[in-house]
C-alpha cells in the first residue's frame, strides 16, 4: 500500500471536552504524522460548502450548525494506507455502533456529535486537504 494523506477533523464537541490533545497523540500513536494543522473556527457558510455532499440530507442544517458553534483542529495526517487506517482508528459513524478503542467510541456523544472527521476515499482527500489548506502548507 502507498503512502496516503487524510484530511482529519477534531470537531467541536471534542475540543470542547479538551479532549483534542488526547486525540492527536492517539493518531501519532498509531503512525499518522502531521504534515499539517490548525485551528479553525467555520462560518455556517463554510462548514455547508466542506460537507456539501449532504445538502440534501435530513441531518445538514443541524450537522453544519454543529460544525461551526466553536473551533475545530484541522489536519493533514499521512501514513501508509492512510484513508482506510485512519476510518478504522475512529469507528463508526455513531459511536454507539463503534468497536472498542476507537475515537468515536472513547469521545463521541451521538451519530451527530461524533469528535472527528476523516476523508472516506481517494478523491475525497484530495478535495478536502485542498479546501482547508494551500500548497505550500502541504509540503
Ligand atoms: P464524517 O464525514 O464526519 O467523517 O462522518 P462519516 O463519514 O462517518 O459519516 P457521514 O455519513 O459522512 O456523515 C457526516 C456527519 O454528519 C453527521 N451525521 N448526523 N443525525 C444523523 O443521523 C447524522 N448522520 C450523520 C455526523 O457528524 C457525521 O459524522
Ligand atoms: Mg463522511
Amino acid at each position: 500500500m502507498a503512502i496516503q494523506r487524510t484530511l482529519s477533523i477534531i470537531k467541536p464537541d471534542a475540543v470542547e471536552k479538551n479532549k483534542a490533545g488526547a486525540i492527536l497523540a492517539r493518531f501519532q500513536e498509531e503512525g499518522f504524522v502531521v504534515r499539517a494543522m490548525k485551528p479553525i473556527h467555520l462560518t455556517l457558510k463554510q462548514a455547508e460548502g466542506f460537507y456539501a455532499e449532504h445538502r440534501e440530507r435530513g441531518f445538514f442544517g443541524e450537522l453544519t450548525t454543529f460544525m461551526s458553534r466553536g473551533p475545530v483542529l484541522v489536519l493533514a495526517l499521512e501514513r501508509e494506507d492512510a484513508i482506510a487506517k485512519y476510518r478504522d482508528v475512529i469507528g463508526a459513524t455513531d459511536p454507539k455502533k463503534a468497536a472498542d478503542n476507537t475515537i468515536r467510541k472513547l469521545y463521541g456523544d451521538n451519530v451527530g456529535e461524533n469528535a472527528v472527521h476523516g476523508s472516506d476515499s481517494e478523491a475525497s482527500a484530495a478535495r478536502e486537504l485542498g479546501y482547508f489548506f494551500s500548497g505550500y502548507e502541504l509540503l
